[in-house]
């Protein structure tokens, strides 16, 4: 293990939460910021990457400067520079990693270009996040609005997709039905609001790939469904929430269960995203398996930057770090992560 010579700052701009932190070098938690930017495409009704790329840049530097300044440090004295380097936005990306190179070039630091998708598999393992860290191998399932997958995380470096969705996130899939049911973007957390007043016996919705072998998802049939039911006045919008809601929790249970299989070594079932915030499917999915299922705080199953430093000080530790002449990846599946020496 090489030695850490100071905290870690970490750098998250892939989508719509510009973020920055400190960790010390034992991974706790100095400092943290985040910067969500729903105000600033609400109106669009999603994500402009165009507006995501220019409220980076506007945000990143004070949030920068305010957690160096909570955390206590100066550049000179961190160990290592991790910002996000894909997959997601190309230019958030931009703006993230090369504000990180620029800050590491300065003061002569380590940098790391992290994996968004490695950041939210490392999550569960900060440390005093729950009793003990889980032990690989252990599976990640992944789920918010732009990410649908199962990963079965087998050591550092090492990840394995089981599963992903062929079409809607689970998030959009929730944010699209939200919105055929008249509630803002994004709509998930208002859905689950709306389907905790509705009987979800009420309506039968289509529940997609249900004991299909594998784990992949698919969501755009049941969210068609949503669309004919709501066309059709079949029923309250409540039950219609609940009953959706009901389905993706099928779904999800189901996955879970088919992804146990696919690793019957597992020692836990770890939840990601958005989407995670959902007590409806947080109850399924804990029913769904034996594992035990850690969900971390909100704020850390969201994007945020805590998971960035947390990977690049993983990664500082097993002596990796990454040229300055590294390129951000819109696309980078877990699987072209070159494992460490
Ligand atoms: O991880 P996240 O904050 O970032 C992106 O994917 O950008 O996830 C956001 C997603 C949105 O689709 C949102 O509607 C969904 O998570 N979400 C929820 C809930 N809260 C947020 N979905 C279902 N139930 C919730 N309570
Ligand atoms: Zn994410």
């Amino acid at each position: 293990m090489a030695p850490l010579l100071g905290p870690v700052l970490g750098i998250e701009s892939s989508c719509d939460e510009t973020a920055a932190a400190v960790l010390d070098r034992d991974g706790r938690i100095l400092a943290e910021a985040v910067f969500t930017q729903v105000a600033e495409h609400t109106r669009f009704g999603g994500v402009v990457p165009e507006i995501a790329a220019r409220a980076h840049l506007q945000r990143l530097g004070g949030l920068v400067s305010q957690v160096m300044g909570e955390a206590g440090v100066t550049p000179r004295d961190l160990g290592g520079v991790a910002a996000t380097a894909g997959p997601g936005l190309i230019g958030g990306l931009v703006v993230g990693a090369s504000y990180g190179k620029g800050l590491a070039l300065g003061a002569g630091l380590p940098f790391l270009g992290v994996n968004h998708l490695e950041a939210h598999a490392l999550t569960a393992r900060l440390p005093g996040l729950f009793e003990a860290p889980p032990a690989y191998p252990y599976l990640l399932l992944l789920v918010s609005g732009g990410h649908c997958q199962c990963v079965a995380v087998e050591g550092l470096g090492r990840y394995r997709r089981l599963g992903t969705t062929l079409d809607d996130a689970v998030g959009e899939a929730f944010d699209k039905t939200a919105k055929l049911l008249g509630l803002p973007w994004p709509g998930g957390a208002h859905l689950e609001r709306l389907a905790g007043t509705g009987d979800a016996r009420a309506l039968r919705l289509p529940r997609p790939l249900l004991g299909r072998a594998g784990c992949d998802f698919s969501f755009s049939g049941l969210k068609t469904a949503v669309a004919h039911a709501v066309a059709k006045g079949e029923a309250r919008r409540e039950d219609i929430a609940a009953s959706f809601q009901a389905s993706v929790a099928a779904v999800l249970a189901d996955r879970a269960r088919h992804a146990h299989a696919m690793l019957p070594g597992a020692t836990a079932l770890v939840l990601a995203g958005g989407v995670a915030a959902n007590q409806t499917l947080r109850s399924a999915l804990a029913d769904a398996t034996p594992l035990p299922l850690l969900a971390p705080p909100l704020r850390l199953c969201t994007d945020n930057a805590v998971m960035v430093a947390w990977a690049g000080l993983e990664r500082l530790r097993a002596g990796q770090t990454d040229p300055m002449g590294l390129a951000p990846r819109p696309r980078w599946p877990l699987g072209e992560l070159s494992p460490p020496p």
